[in-house]
């Protein structure tokens, strides 16, 4: 099942952070690897031969099932689940499902999903999302009641890949993939927008013909994720393999300034492969880096952030390991507007039991960035539900977390100024859950309409919908 439990009532104990007695190891920063495994990249290749495994699990053990999936339409949440049929009931709290979409009704062959992102066009307010999946990016509309209109899609540039990554500025999505010679597509979006019919017949773009333009010089096309500048027109390939390259599949700048003609402006490669970032313009209390342009960056083994004012010439503010480090993914900041607090989630932690994923419970990491130069981990989250965690994207105090196998989980984080242990945030929920890959991958929180896009891997996408 895939659980989109929601925010919930209960007050769970506290977790005690600091330690009682300064003699206690408990913030020795023990890697889940030694600093070679990380550095070759073997332990990203772990994580993805994880990855890889269970794509073939559930390929061969329910990929029958999954491909006899409909379309749903609206199912409340009743008693704790979204009921449609045997093979289609989700538990749930506070949220309802709209609309459910399978992959092969997207028009993928491969049907394995991955990340998601939307664009609201500024001229009507009409709402779509852009469903990644491993041979391509599916176009939808989302309906105002929820209803999803499947209009069109573009194939992968190359070859099928598990990973996909997309972002949008402006009208035009930025499209890359782990697909070597794949580089990064760049697809103008009013193209959806202004043909009709694609209801009814809808199109299949061409990767020659339908691009806006296609920026080659990835040094083999891949990328592990696709970053967008919140506030300016600058795209970040993250990930770029080969880690021997110059770049050190660090952070790579795409000036898109014109979509048509999208060029590299530079590259920062100092702390090596960088699996993930947000990058935006630094507003919050060290007045130091008032309006300077920064990325923080989750660098496998490390939380580090980049000054990147001059894309040519990037520098390192810090970069901190941290207690229970075992693959740093991804992360957030609470407030874009004054940035004091940031959640970060690391993949392998719960799935290797490190830290305090002990008992592989979902731990959320949050992180005080009052000092750029020194940022302190003030605490952190443990889920009732046992999960490994994936993206996390945060709006209004809320932190929507796609944890894979527990679905997308909503955690109200408002308390986070008032307590940065992290010992107030809330949700209750079935306990149980399993440590594993599938299920949630991403979610995309940032519609007016309050809608919200989650992609499962197996399934399709999800619309969803919080009940308060
Ligand atoms: C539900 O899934 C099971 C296991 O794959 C399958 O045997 C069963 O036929 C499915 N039920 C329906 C109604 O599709
Ligand atoms: C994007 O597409 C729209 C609609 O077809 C067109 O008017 C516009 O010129 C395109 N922009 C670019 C940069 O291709
Ligand atoms: C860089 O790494 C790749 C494997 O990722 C290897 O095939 C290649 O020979 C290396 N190049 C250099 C110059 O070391
Ligand atoms: C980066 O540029 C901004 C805007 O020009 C400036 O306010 C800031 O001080 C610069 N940061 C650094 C570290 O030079
Ligand atoms: C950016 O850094 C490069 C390389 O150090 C330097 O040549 C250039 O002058 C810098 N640009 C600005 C605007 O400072
Ligand atoms: C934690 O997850 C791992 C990997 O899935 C599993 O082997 C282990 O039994 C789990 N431990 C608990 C306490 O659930």
């Amino acid at each position: 099942m895939l659980s989109y439990t929601l925010i919930s009532a209960s007050l769970l104990a506290a977790q005690v952070f600091a330690a009682e007695n300064e003699a206690e190891v408990v913030f020795a920063h023990v890697p889940l690897m030694n600093k070679e495994a990380y550095d070759s990249g073997e332990a990203h290749l772990a994580l993805m031969n994880l990855m890889q495994g269970s794509v073939d699990d559930f390929k061969s053990s329910f990929a029958e099932m999954v491909q006899s999936q409909a379309n749903m339409e609206f199912v409340p949440c009743v008693d704790g689940y979204s009921t449609y049929t045997e093979n289609h009931t989700y538990a749930c709290k506070n949220a309802d499902l709209y609309a459910f979409t399978p992959h092969w009704a997207m028009g993928s062959e491969n049907r394995v999903g991955n990340d998601i992102w939307g664009w609201t066009d500024p001229g009507s307010g009409r709402e779509f999302g852009l469903v990644a999946q491993g041979d391509g990016t599916a176009f939808v509309e989302i309906q105002h009641d929820g209803s999803v209109d499947f209009l069109g899609r573009l194939p992968t540039q190359s070859v099928d890949s598990i990973w996909r990554d997309i972002k949008v500025i402006g009208n035009f999505a930025y499209i890359g993939s782990e697909a070597e010679g794949h580089g990064v597509q760049v697809f103008n979006l009013t193209k959806v927008l202004l043909e009709p019919g694609l209801k009814d017949t809808p199109k299949e773009y061409s990767i020659t013909t339908d691009l806006t333009a296609h920026f080659d010089e990835l040094p083999i096309g891949r990328s592990h994720n696709i970053v967008s500048h919140s506030s300016k027109p600058l795209i970040v390939a993250v990930g770029s393999m080969p880690r021997n390259d110059s770049c050190a599949a660090g952070l790579i700048f795409i000036d898109v300034a014109d979509p048509e003609n999208p060029k590299g402006v530079g590259c920062a490669s100092e702390d090596g492969y960088v699996h993930d970032a947000q990058c935006l313009t630094y507003h919050g209390p060290d007045t130091k880096y008032e309006g300077s342009d920064i990325c923080y960056s989750f660098n496998e083994d490390a939380f580090t952030i980049y000054g990147i004012n001059n894309t040519t010439a990037p520098v390192i503010i810090s970069t901190t390991p941290y207690y229970g480090v075992s693959y740093s993914h991804q992360g957030w900041v609470v407030d874009e507007n004054w940035q004091r607090y940031l959640l970060l989630d690391d993949e392998l932690d719960e799935v290797f039991s490190k830290g305090w994923a002990s008992d592989n419970t979902t731990v959320t990491y949050i992180w005080n960035i009052d000092s750029l130069e020194h940022p302190v981990l003030t605490g952190h989250y443990n889920s009732p539900a046992k999960a490994i965690d994936h993206n996390l994207y945060i709006i209004d105090g809320l932190a929507y977390e796609a944890n894979y196998k527990s679905g997308l989980r909503v955690i109200d984080i408002s308390s986070v100024e008032e307590d940065p242990t992290g010992s107030l945030f809330e949700e209750d929920d079935d306990v149980g859950g399993v440590a594993e890959f599938g299920g949630a991958w991403s979610s995309y929180p940032y519609f007016k309409s309050g809608f919200v896009l989650v992609n499962s891997m197996e399934r399709g996408l999800f619309v969803l919908k919080l009940t308060n």
